[in-house]
């Protein structure tokens, strides 16, 4: 069968027919799934039927695994799992279950690892059991939002380095879910805020839920540009939502977009999705790590003990 590509929205995302991704693939055949990505952003790969093992093979054509955290574990460290599903009972997971309340954070947009010294490279996200409602999960190109922004906003961003921290990000939505141990095992990193593609040389914003400030504003100031930036690039325009099909699998460029999951009745459906995270090629800037003493505004101000 003929391999085709279809955009699935005039500004990226394209959808990829004529492979079978879940069967082992030949360099040569994986080569222009790797150029659509690059290009497109957000690849989709309809019937594709993956299990872990193929999922991982599959995944490593893009590069070396990460190793998740994943409040809801299965199928080893590669695997960040997104479901109500319990994976000892099989039955589905209570709401105020601490599983789910860390998956809340989530539901915000954000960028995969963004809070780690060397942020992903790409995730990629199988459906093995999907809600007949709900459940969607939604893109934001922040390369398309790059290029439609004021000049001046542009020049503004230029050289700015955020502050990400997974603390932060997470106590936004509950300041409980991580415990101090977790904290300390993700301290706050420095990362730029334009990324370039070194391939096709296009820029993108790079923020997210896990961007708490500018590094050297003043926090509220910093935060305020960030949300402003936040408003401008998740426009209907620069987004696309996933109507999820079980056997789907979806890759997504943590460089170039924003993603976050949307709601679904997790009491009366069962979602299954399998994450596997393909780490970068290096940080954003060079000493990535925030020192310790310069995060207690950050951390007060979402009623995180420093
Ligand atoms: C994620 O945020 O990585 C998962 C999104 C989803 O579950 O839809």
């Amino acid at each position: 069968m003929a391999l085709t590509i279809t955009p699935l929205t005039p500004a990226f995302g394209a959808e990829i027919a004529g492979i079978d991704a879940a069967k082992a693939l030949r360099d040569a055949a994986f080569r222009p799934i790797r150029d659509a990505f690059e290009e497109y952003s957000v690849i989709l790969l309809r019937d594709q039927g993956f299990d872990d093992a193929s999922q991982i093979a599959f995944s490593k054509h893009f590069g070396p695994l990460e190793i998740s955290i994943s409040a809801n574990p299965a199928g080893g460290t590669h695997f960040a799992r997104q479901s109500n599903v319990d994976m000892t009972s099989g039955g589905i997971i209570a709401k105020d279950d601490r599983r789910m309340r860390y998956q809340l954070g989530n539901y915000l947009w954000h960028t995969d690892s963004s809070f780690k010294p060397v942020p992903a490279l790409c995730s990629l996200l199988s459906a093995r059991e999907v809600p007949p409602e709900g459940g969607n999960t939604e893109f934001a190109s922040m390369r398309a939002a790059h290029a439609a922004l004021p000049a001046e906003t542009r020049r503004k961003l230029e050289g700015l380095v955020a502050v990400h921290s997974l603390a932060y990000s997470r106590a936004r939505v509950d300041p409980t879910v991580l415990t101090p141990n977790q904290r300390q095992e993700v301290p706050a990193v420095r990362q730029t805020m334009v990324r370039s593609n070194p391939v096709n040389g296009r820029n993108a914003i790079f923020i997210g839920a896990h961007a708490s400030h500018v590094e050297g504003w003043p926090l509220a100031e910093g935060r305020q540009f960030i949300a402003e930036l936040m408003a401008f690039a998740t426009q209907p325009r620069f987004t696309y939502s996933h109507r999820w099909r079980p056997g789907d699998i979806v890759i997504w460029d943590n460089r170039a977009v924003l993603h976050r999951a949307t709601a679904y009745d997790t009491v009366k459906y069962r979602r299954l999705m399998q994450r596997t995270t393909v780490a970068g090629d290096g940080p954003t800037v060079a000493d990535p790590l925030v020192p310790a003493d310069q995060v207690a505004e950050m951390y007060a101000s979402v009623g995180v003990p420093a």
